[in-house]
C-alpha cells in the first residue's frame, strides 16, 4: 500500500470459544468475513473472556475451544496472513476500555438489552444473572472500539450490541468533545438466521440441532435424514408444503442451482415429489460444501505449532493496535498520568 492510498475500513467480529462452529456460523458470518478480507483489515477475535461471562462453571472447555475455533477459522478460508487472529484473554486494553466504558452505560439499559434478555431466560439465569454477563455487551463495545472497526459482520441476533455499542460511543464522544471512537455498522446477512435442522429458531450447538464444520460425511447424511420438513406430508403424492421445510431453507441458503431450487419447490408444492429425494439434492450440496472445508481444518488440526505462530503473532498485532487506542481514550478523559503531575 503506497503512503498516499487511504486505509482500508477496519472490521472486528469474533465468536466465543465454546465449541466448534456450525452451518449457522458459516451463513451467517463467516462466509462474509472470507469475502471482505481482501478490501478492508479485517480482526478476528477469539472471545475467551466473553465466553467465560456465561461459562464460568467450564472454562477448560473455553480454553480448549480457542484452537477449535480458529481451526474452523481456517478451514473456511480466512487467510491468516490476510486477517489478523487474536485471543481476547490477551488483550488487556480491551479489559481497561470495559472498565471505563461501564461509566457510561446504566444497569437498566443493559437489562433492556433484547439479545441480553433472551440469552438469561435461555441460561435460566433469572435472578441470578453474573454480572460479566450483564455487562459483556459493554466489552463488546470494547471489542469493537478497541480496534476503531466501522463494519461488524454478524448474525441478526448481535444487531442490539452493536447499537448498544454505538450508544456507548456517542456517549464517551460527547463526554471528551470529540469523535474519537466511530461508530460501527452491523453487516447482517440477508438470509438471515438458520435454523436448526428440527426446524428451531436457531442453530445452537448447545441444543443438538447443529450441523459443525467438521462433520463428517456420515454425520451430515445422518442430519439430513433426521431433517424437519413438513409434518403433513406423509405421502409423496401429496402436496407438501415450503415454507418453514428446513430442507428447503437449506437448499435456499447453500445451493447456488436457482432455478432448479425454484422447480424443486414447485414440484414438492404441486405433490409427486418425495421428502427422500428433495434431502439427497440437499446432501449433495452440503457435502460438497463441506468436504474441502473438513480436509483444510484436518490439516491445520494436524499442524497446531503453524496455527499457534499465527495467532501469536496476530494477538501482537492486536495488542499495540488496541494499547494505542486505549491510551487516546485514557487521555481523553483525563485520567491520572504521573508524566503530567510531574512537570
Ligand atoms: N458475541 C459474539 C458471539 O456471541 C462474539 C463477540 C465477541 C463479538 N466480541 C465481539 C462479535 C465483537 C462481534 C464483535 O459469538
Amino acid at each position: 500500500m503506497s503512503l498516499s492510498s487511504p486505509r482500508k475500513p477496519v472490521i472486528l467480529t469474533g465468536d466465543r470459544t465454546t465449541g466448534p462452529l456450525h452451518l449457522g456460523h458459516y451463513v451467517g458470518s463467516l462466509k462474509s468475513r472470507v469475502a471482505l478480507q481482501a478490501s478492508h483489515e479485517q480482526f478476528l477475535l477469539l472471545a475467551d473472556t466473553q465466553a467465560l461471562t456465561d461459562n464460568a462453571d467450564d472454562p477448560a472447555k473455553v480454553q480448549r475451544n480457542v484452537l477449535e475455533v480458529a481451526f474452523d477459522y481456517l478451514a473456511v478460508g480466512i487467510g491468516p496472513d490476510v486477517t489478523t487472529i487474536c485471543v481476547q484473554s490477551a488483550l488487556p486494553a480491551l479489559a481497561e476500555l470495559t472498565m471505563l466504558y461501564m461509566n457510561f452505560v446504566t444497569v437498566a439499559r443493559l437489562e433492556r438489552n433484547p439479545t441480553i434478555k433472551t440469552e438469561i431466560i435461555h441460561r435460566g439465569f433469572e435472578r441470578d444473572v453474573p454480572a460479566g454477563f450483564l455487562c459483556y455487551p459493554v466489552s463488546q463495545a470494547a471489542d469493537i472500539t478497541g480496534f476503531k472497526a466501522t463494519l461488524v459482520p454478524v448474525g441478526e441476533d448481535q444487531a442490539p450490541l452493536i447499537e448498544q455499542t454505538n450508544e456507548i460511543v456517542r456517549r464517551v464522544n460527547r463526554q471528551i468533545g470529540r469523535d474519537l471512537l466511530p461508530e460501527a455498522v452491523a453487516m447482517i446477512p440477508k438470509v438471515g438466521r438458520l435454523p436448526g435442522i428440527d426446524g428451531k429458531a436457531k442453530m445452537s450447538k448447545s441444543l443438538g440441532n447443529a450441523i459443525p464444520l467438521s462433520a463428517s460425511a456420515d454425520d451430515i447424511r445422518a442430519a439430513v435424514r433426521r431433517m424437519y420438513t413438513d409434518p403433513n406430508h406423509l405421502r409423496a403424492a401429496d402436496p407438501g408444503t415450503v415454507e418453514g421445510n428446513v430442507v428447503f431453507t437449506y437448499l435456499d441458503a447453500f445451493s447456488d442451482d436457482f432455478a432448479g431450487v425454484a422447480d424443486l419447490k414447485a414440484r414438492y408444492r404441486r405433490g409427486g415429489l418425495g421428502d427422500t429425494v428433495v434431502k439427497r439434492q440437499l446432501e449433495d450440496v452440503l457435502q460438497a460444501l463441506l468436504a474441502p472445508i473438513r480436509e483444510r481444518r484436518a490439516r491445520f488440526a494436524a499442524d497446531p505449532g503453524f496455527v499457534l505462530q499465527k495467532l501469536r503473532q496476530g494477538t501482537a498485532k492486536a495488542r499495540a493496535r488496541t494499547e494505542e487506542t486505549l491510551g487516546e481514550v485514557r487521555d481523553a478523559l483525563g485520567l491520572f498520568r504521573f508524566e503530567e503531575a510531574a512537570a
